[in-house]
Order: C-alpha cells, then sequence, then structure tokens
C-alpha cells in the first residue's frame, strides 16, 4: 500500500510532466484534450474524469461545507467603509469519481488543482482580492479515499462593511463576510456551514487598533438574483470600538477646558486682562480640539457625530463662560453709570417735589391770605392740569427706568456668584444625559 501511494505520486507527475490525458466517456462535451485527466491510482473510477463537470452532474447538487480562519484583520476604514482581512478559506464536498480504495489521504498542492474540479466559490461585496502567491499558490487540495476533497486557500480581501458613524467612538459596527457561488445555483451547489457558529476561528483572538471582536455568528440565507437563487453564507461579527482612547485624546482635554473656562468666575471684574485672556485662550484651545477630532476622520462623510455633539457643547460653554463675562462687565459699567444717573435723578425728584410742595403752600397761603376759597380751587385746578403732562413724563420715565432696571443685573458680582454655582450644574447635567443617550440608547 505504501509503496502504492508512491507510484501515484510518481505516475501522475508524469501525466502530469508528460501531458499524458486520458480521454474517457463521460462527458458529452467536447473538450480540450488536456483538460482531461485521470487521477493515478484512479484510473478505473476517474477515467473521462473532467474537470469541467462537477460532482454528480445533472444529479442532486453537490454539498460544500465551509470553515473559516481569520487570520488578521489588519484595516478598518471609516473612510472608506470596508475592511480588509486575510482569511484561510477551507471547503470540503464528496466527488464520488474521486473515491479510492485505502485508507489513505494525500495532498496535492497548487499546481495540481488545475486538474480537478473545485467550486466557484466567490466573496460577495468585495472590493478587492488576491491569493497569496508566495511561494507558490496558497492553496492545497487533499483527497479522502471515500471522495472527500478538501480544498484550502489563503485568501487576502477588502470587503465593503456599511457603518453607521452617529455614535462615533461610542459605536459598534456589524461587518459581514459573504460567500456565495459565482456560477452554480442552488440546485447545483448548496454551502453549508461544516460546525455552525464554531465553523470560525481566530475572531477571539484578533487585536485590532481600534475594535475588539464583540460577537459573531454564522448564517445561511438565500440570495435570490436573475440567474437564480443561490445558497449564500455569512459570517457577520460586531465590532465595538475601544472608546477609551478617545476619552484620553478628545473627551478628557476638552472636559478640562471647559473647567479651566470657569476659573475666569473666580477672578474679580477689574481684571479685564486675566479675564478675557483665559476666555479667548480657552475659546480658541477648543477650536484646535475640534480641528484636531475633524481631521482623524473624513469630512466626506457628514454624519454628525457624537464626538462632535460633546465638542459642540465643551465649545458652547467655553463660549458662555466668556459672553458671562462680557455680560458681567458690561452690567457693572452700566451699574456705575446708573449709579450716577441715580443720584441726580433723587436730586431732581427732590426739587419737584419741593417745588410742587413749596409752590402749593405758597398758593394755599394766598389762598388763604385773599379768603376766595372758589378762586382759589379754580387756581389750584389749572395748576395741576398744567403739570400732568410733566407729571406723565416724569411717571413714563420712572416706568422705563424701571424695565430697564428689571433687566439690568442689580448686583453684577452676583453674575459670577451664579456662574460659579450654574455653570458647572448644568455642564454636569448636560454630561449626564450626554452619556446616557450614547451608552444605553
Ligand atoms: C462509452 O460508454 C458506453 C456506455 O455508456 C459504453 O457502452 C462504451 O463502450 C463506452 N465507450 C468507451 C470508449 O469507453
Ligand atoms: C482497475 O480495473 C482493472 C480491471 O478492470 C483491475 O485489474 C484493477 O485492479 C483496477 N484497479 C484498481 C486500482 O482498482
Ligand atoms: C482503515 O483504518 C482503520 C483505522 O485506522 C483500520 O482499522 C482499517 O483496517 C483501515 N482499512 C483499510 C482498508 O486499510
Ligand atoms: C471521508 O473521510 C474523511 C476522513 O476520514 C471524513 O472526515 C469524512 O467525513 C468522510 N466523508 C464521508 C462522506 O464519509
Ligand atoms: C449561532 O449563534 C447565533 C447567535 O448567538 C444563534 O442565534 C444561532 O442559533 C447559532 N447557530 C447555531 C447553529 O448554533
Ligand atoms: C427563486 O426563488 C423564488 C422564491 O422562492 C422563486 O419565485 C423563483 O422562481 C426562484 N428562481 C429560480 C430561478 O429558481
Amino acid at each position: 500500500m505504501y509503496c502504492n501511494f508512491h507510484h501515484w505520486i510518481f505516475v501522475c507527475l508524469c501525466i502530469l510532466t508528460s501531458r499524458i490525458c486520458i480521454q474517457g466517456n463521460q462527458s458529452n462535451i467536447e473538450t480540450n484534450r488536456n483538460d482531461k485527466l485521470s487521477l493515478p491510482g484512479f484510473e478505473n473510477l476517474t477515467a473521462g474524469y473532467n474537470k469541467f463537470l462537477r460532482p454528480n452532474f445533472g444529479g442532486e447538487p453537490v454539498q460544500i461545507a465551509l470553515t473559516l480562519d481569520i487570520a488578521s484583520i489588519s484595516s478598518i476604514s471609516e473612510s472608506n467603509m470596508d475592511y480588509t482581512a486575510t482569511i484561510y478559506l477551507r471547503q470540503r464536498w464528496t466527488d464520488q469519481r474521486l473515491v479510492f480504495e485505502g485508507n489513505k489521504s494525500f495532498t496535492l498542492d497548487a499546481r495540481l488543482v488545475e486538474f480537478l474540479w473545485v467550486p466557484d466559490t466567490y466573496i460577495v461585496e468585495s472590493k478587492k482580492s488576491f491569493l497569496h502567491e508566495v511561494t507558490v499558490g496558497n492553496r492545497l487540495i487533499r483527497l479522502f479515499s471515500n471522495g472527500t476533497v478538501l480544498y484550502a486557500l489563503r485568501i487576502t480581501t477588502t470587503v465593503t462593511c456599511n457603518m453607521d458613524l452617529s455614535k462615533y467612538p461610542m459605536d459598534t459596527q456589524t461587518c459581514k463576510l459573504q460567500l456565495e457561488s459565482w456560477g452554480y445555483d442552488g440546485s447545483d451547489v448548496e454551502f453549508t456551514w461544516l460546525r455552525g457558529n464554531d465553523s470560525v476561528r481566530g475572531l477571539e483572538n484578533l487585536r485590532l487598533a481600534q475594535y475588539t471582536v464583540q460577537r459573531y455568528f454564522t448564517l445561511v440565507t438565500k440570495s435570490q438574483q436573475e440567474t437564480g437563487n443561490y445558497t449564500r453564507l455569512v459570517l457577520q461579527f460586531e465590532l465595538r470600538r475601544n472608546v477609551l482612547y478617545f476619552i484620553l485624546e478628545t473627551y478628557v482635554p476638552s472636559t478640562f477646558l471647559v473647567i479651566l473656562s470657569w476659573v475666569s468666575f473666580w477672578i474679580s471684574l477689574d481684571s479685564v486682562p486675566a479675564r478675557t485672556c483665559i476666555g479667548v485662550t480657552t475659546v480658541l484651545s477648543m477650536t484646535t480640539l475640534m480641528i484636531g477630532s475633524r481631521t482623524s476622520l473624513p469630512s466626506t462623510n457628514c454624519f454628525i457625530k457624537a464626538i462632535d455633539v460633546y465638542l459642540g457643547i465643551c465649545f458652547s460653554f467655553v463660549f458662555g463662560a466668556l459672553l458671562e463675562y462680557a455680560v458681567a462687565h458690561y452690567s457693572s459699567s452700566q451699574k456705575m453709570a446708573a449709579k450716577d444717573r441715580g443720584t441726580s435723578k433723587e436730586v431732581e425728584e427732590v426739587n419737584i417735589t419741593n417745588i410742587i410742595n413749596s409752590s402749593i403752600s405758597s398758593f394755599k397761603r394766598k389762598i388763604s391770605f385773599a379768603t376766595i376759597e372758589i378762586s382759589g380751587d379754580n387756581v389750584n385746578y389749572s395748576d395741576l392740569t398744567m403739570k400732568t403732562s410733566d407729571k406723565f413724563k416724569f411717571i413714563f420715565r420712572d416706568k422705563m427706568g424701571r424695565i430697564v432696571d428689571y433687566f439690568t443685573i442689580q448686583n453684577p458680582s452676583n453674575v459670577d456668584r451664579y456662574s460659579k454655582l450654574l455653570f458647572p450644574l448644568v455642564f454636569m447635567l448636560v454630561n449626564v444625559f450626554y452619556w446616557a443617550y450614547y451608552l444605553y440608547f
């Protein structure tokens, strides 16, 4: 038996090098002489083996069982919406034409694969794939005595993966690797996963730059196309982005910038350079951070990402702190002016009332002196009508002043006092909502 095995290989190589082919009787299709081959040792069974015809040609569909090993996922690109993976693809099927006696299995290398029928599996939605060719084509065929053929390949492929980046960087992406027969539809070839969910290995051990593989599972679906109905094998895996990098790179600095902008509330209103300096510096730093986060991702996809929302919030707070100083400073200067105006108003008021009082008392005195009560009443009345226009003007001005007072801040240092409390409180509240929304919804 052992000798026999070597004999097979020897004969096999002889046949291949000399390109002797044994013509068979099985095929009705006219084919090139060189494409027909009887494998050494199987002459009786494979006489007329035609690699262009699938096993059980015209009969039952061939069952092809797949297993996958993911060797690496080298890049997951948000800008191109794809990932690049190197996989070991193993396909098993039974070809009754290749049954031989004995218990042995033997392996043919890439150059002998050319002489056998192999499935025309392709990767759905792949943009670019290649078979590794160093030092020879990285594929093999193993033949078992019961006719089972194992066909293994090493492929690097770039596959489309549509990503929803609205929760970036707290996002989880679901990517697929789909396999299907290119030509043979469901009546010719049926794909199955050899061991269900265990058919795929290597995903747990992957070390990816930004992601961890959260879970994966396998599916068998049907794909309906114009050329027929095909069985499609799907490997679906979920990638969760590691948010820690972004927390250190963007979230912590922006939060610290917001806190830094609050320092300004503890500095007195009079130190204009200090407070404007803090305000402007924090605003500028926030802008730089925002630009930095933008350049790490392509701006071509116009999603509002979670990170943009956070940076926007931080920018608003920093900008708000700057505006707060503007308001406080303006109101304090307004207050000073109002103080000046207020004292003058009081003086005026006093003067007017004094004048009125004195005039009334003088009239009364006059009336009492003249003892003409009726005429005195008349005089008083005309006197009043004369003064109502002035009085209305005065009241109007008073009301306006009060309205303005209502909107002007009575005590500018209160602005700072409230801000000291309000800004951190609102910021914390917004943070709670932000993280709750993006982590749990
Ligand atoms: C071809 O096959 C038929 C039966 O299918 C058989 O009668 C005939 O002898 C075969 N011819 C050759 C050349 O093997
Ligand atoms: C092939 O068939 C011939 C006769 O039909 C027989 O003598 C020989 O042992 C067979 N070979 C194998 C490997 O079965
Ligand atoms: C096949 O292998 C089994 C166990 O390895 C052995 O018991 C059996 O005898 C073998 N059969 C043949 C035909 O060599
Ligand atoms: C053929 O043999 C191989 C190896 O012994 C085994 O794994 C496979 O299940 C067998 N296939 C069938 C259809 O019996
Ligand atoms: C594979 O895993 C998925 C999800 O965990 C599950 O729904 C499915 O039933 C599993 N399939 C098999 C064949 O175990
Ligand atoms: C594919 O399947 C659909 C529904 O199952 C059926 O209507 C259609 O005829 C099938 N197409 C072919 C080519 O078998």
